[in-house]
């Protein structure tokens, strides 16, 4: 397993984010996508120096970000970006809003594919436009996007639609076939596609990201994609993502975002992100071990002591997606499950009516704390 030292629990609940601050110090949290691993040494050096500077006005107009970006992308997925293509935005939530307020009309029908991240479907909302579910399929092996139902959507009018790659909370990896036929569906029906890639750095062995804009011309010309170094590097709190075009024709709306974007992202962010991308490679690869590692453990331990619980491992990220139904724990088992063995879990229902009876569990920590996690819910079953 990976080379980290990952924290006792007494030095995490000194962190003062939302994981930590959410709940009671009784509560085991495993519910928002923080991870519990000790920042990339890259990353913690460079913030110090900035600190030390007092380095913290404004984001600068350079191009650090973006050739960090276009080169991560290249050395990682061989994927060529312009970073000329490369725009700074605060986060990937205000990148795919700021978007769709561009592409969008008040009343225009937006699709996702549930069960999938919840502010989804609040950006949508927030732009006043409609939400339009193509859920996933869920076959008895895998889920996949469901491209029958997309094309019904499409086809129903739809502007644009709001694509999860890797998708959060299945840790779906899509593939390569399934994105090139919804490229040509965005073509065929003219519907812009905003590939959330955010989870991409954390796609775990056996599996191969994607990117959305590689995939075909059509993808080009319809799509938009948001990268981000808040998940792989664990720098939520610090503000700094991107919008990625390949086309001129997605290029013309992304030209069109308020020049006070970059005035809105975090300087300190943009100094992390850019360290994350151009040396955080070895850190990454230490998580990816302990993120394999916790998702096979996570499998036995459910086996072992919770049987009747289906769980399948994710092909990316730290999140798993767990079937509670038939401990006939109801329709929301993270209320159960906080009561009874204080665990906090997000309940499944949130990210669509496909959860209903599912908890999500962020396995972005120790084997310990996992272990100890799953403990306490057979020991409260
Ligand atoms: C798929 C997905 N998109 C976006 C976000 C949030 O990103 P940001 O904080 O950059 O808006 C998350 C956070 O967990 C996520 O899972």
């Amino acid at each position: 397993m990976g080379n980290l030292s990952i924290p006792p629990l007494a030095e995490l609940r000194k962190r003062r984010s939302a994981k930590w601050r959410t709940f009671p110090d009784d509560v085991l949290p495993l519910p928002v996508a923080e991870m519990d691993f000790p920042l990339a040494e890259p990353v913690a050096k460079a913030l110090h120096e900035a600190v030390d500077r007092s380095d913290t006005g404004y984001a600068a107009p350079t191009r650090d970000l973006a050739e960090a970006v276009s080169n991560y992308a290249r050395r990682t997925w061989d994927w060529r970006i312009d970073a000329a293509d490369v725009h700074t935005v605060a986060d990937v939530g205000i990148g795919v809003v700021e978007v769709l307020r561009r592409i969008v009309s008040a009343g225009d029908r937006v699709v996702i594919s549930p069960p999938v991240y919840e502010p989804f479907s609040w950006w949508v909302r927030e732009v006043g436009a409609h939400v339009v579910e193509a859920p996933l399929a869920d076959g008895p092996l895998e889920w996949r996007l469901d491209l029958d139902a997309l094309e019904r959507a499409f086809a129903d009018h739809a502007t644009a639609y709001v694509l999860c790659n890797p998708h959060n909370p299945i840790g779906l990896v899509h593939r390569r076939e399934d994105l090139v036929a919804v490229a040509k569906l965005a073509e065929k029906y003219g519907v812009y596609v905003l590939s959330d890639e955010i989870h991409a750095p954390l796609v775990l062995p056996g599996a191969e990201f994607v990117p959305f804009l590689s995939v075909s011309d059509e993808a080009r010309r319809w799509g938009f994609a948001f990268l981000s170094a808040s998940k792989g590097w664990n720098l939520a709190g610090l503000k700094a993502a991107t919008v990625v075009t390949a086309d001129p024709a997605p290029k013309r709306y992304v030209d069109r975002l308020s020049p006070h974007s970059l005035y809105r992202t975090g300087h300190l962010g943009v100094i992390a992100t850019v360290a994350a991308f151009n040396d955080g490679d070895q850190w990454l690869a230490n998580v990816l071990d302990v993120l394999d590692h916790n998702r096979g453990l996570l499998d036995d331990l459910l086996v072992k002591l919770l049987p009747g619980v289906h769980y399948r491992q994710p092909q990316s990220g730290f999140l798993a997606w767990i079937d509670f139904r038939e401990l006939g724990w109801g329709d929301d088992p993270t209320e159960h499950i906080l009561t009874t063995a204080r665990v906090a879990l997000n309940a499944g229902h949130r990210y669509g009516s496909a959860g209903i009876g599912f908890a999500r569990l962020n396995f972005g920590c120790s084997p310990q704390t996992l272990t100890e996690a799953i403990t306490r819910i057979a020991a409260a079953s």
